[in-house]
């Protein structure tokens, strides 16, 4: 007779996201606002390994697989499970295979780091029995997080770990916002893959050399966003286009644009977007275009036509995402 050994399998998944407004200057104190795009995920599959495997982290997506126990110190993915473990009171590695896959553009300012972090917390501690609360997802990805970025802000994390819209001042709790009006939002791909840690490492050694001068744009930065929070609050679109406007121009002013992505904001713009503004690191990545019922169709239209390689649309404010 044959024994069934009944596998036991957990799956969990993270959602991306997306910066609005107040991206690198929230890495200097000032806030954010940041929201989850549901419609691209991670996902992480656990299931029980025969004994004495210990356990496996398979990125399906890149063909990698790691043995944590074989894993480096520096291994984001082996630091998060390892840290995971800790934070379920495991001492002994159990005989666990993750499987990780992600629809998540990597470095292209959706968050797929964090969203990949966070779905594979979210199903060790499932898998061991645990309550996995967004307040512990985030503390464990932010540690991640540190290894991608290397300065991380913390609002990656957050936005991701809590999935719903978020004010974010760094080393304070994300904050909810009040949404009087939804709208929509096209995110376009650049195509461009820009690394987050380059971006800003860059602006910390042009602050370094011009502290005031940063300090400034900044503190301008900061304005925006608190201009935006009032004008999303109020649910007055023609604002929240202008001030998209107008923190694409300081993220210009900080370095952090590029010529691609200038490309793409005109397109979106001449076509009818009411603002529109890269998001993330720059560079390259995604760039976000406000769009109503009228202008979706040709925003989008003119965003491919000018080279993006995929645009998503999301609704902030409505059921599902606020
Ligand atoms: O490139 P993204 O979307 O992961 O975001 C980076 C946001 C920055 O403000 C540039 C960095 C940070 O840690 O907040």
């Amino acid at each position: 007779m044959q024994a069934r050994i009944a596998q036991m399998m957990t799956t969990s998944t993270a959602s991306g996201k997306i910066i609005l407004f107040g991206e690198h200057a929230v890495v200097y104190g000032r806030p954010a606002i940041a929201v989850p795009v549901a419609q691209v995920r991670a996902t992480a599959t656990v299931t029980d390994a025969p004994p004495g495997s210990g356990c496996t982290i398979v990125a399906q997506d890149i063909g990698e697989e790691t043995r944590l126990a074989a894993a480096a110190a520096t291994h984001p993915l082996a630091l998060v499970l390892r840290l995971a473990l800790e934070e379920a009171g495991i001492g002994a590695e159990p005989d666990w295979r993750f499987v990780l896959t992600s629809d998540i553009p990597i470095a292209s300012g959706l968050g797929s780091g964090a969203a990949i972090s966070a779905a594979l917390v979210r199903a060790l501690l499932t898998h061991a029995g645990q309550p996995a609360p967004a307040e512990t997802v985030s503390r464990l990805v932010y540690r991640s997080e540190e290894l991608f970025h290397g300065t991380p802000s913390g609002i990656d994390n957050a936005v991701i770990a809590y999935e719903r819209p978020v004010w974010f001042v760094k080393g304070q709790p994300p904050e909810s916002f009040a949404v009087g009006q939804p709208f929509t939002l096209a995110i376009a791909d650049s195509g461009i893959p820009s690394p987050t840690k380059e971006s800003v490492g860059d602006v910390r050694r042009a602050w370094e050399a011009d502290p005031a001068g940063y300090e400034a744009i900044f503190s301008r930065i900061a304005d925006v966003v608190h201009g935006a929070r009032r004008a999303i609050r109020d649910g007055n679109l023609a604002a929240i286009g202008a001030l998209m406007n107008t923190n694409q121009q300081r993220l210009e002013e900080l370095g952090v644009s590029s010529p691609a992505l200038e490309k793409l904001i005109d397109a979106a713009r001449a076509a009818g977007a009411k603002g529109a503004k890269l998001s993330g690191g720059g560079r390259g990545g995604n760039l976000i275009a406000l769009v109503d019922e009228e202008s979706a169709e040709a925003v989008q239209t003119a965003l491919v036509n000018a080279g993006a390689k995929r645009v998503i649309l999301t609704q902030v404010g409505t059921a599902g995402i606020g």
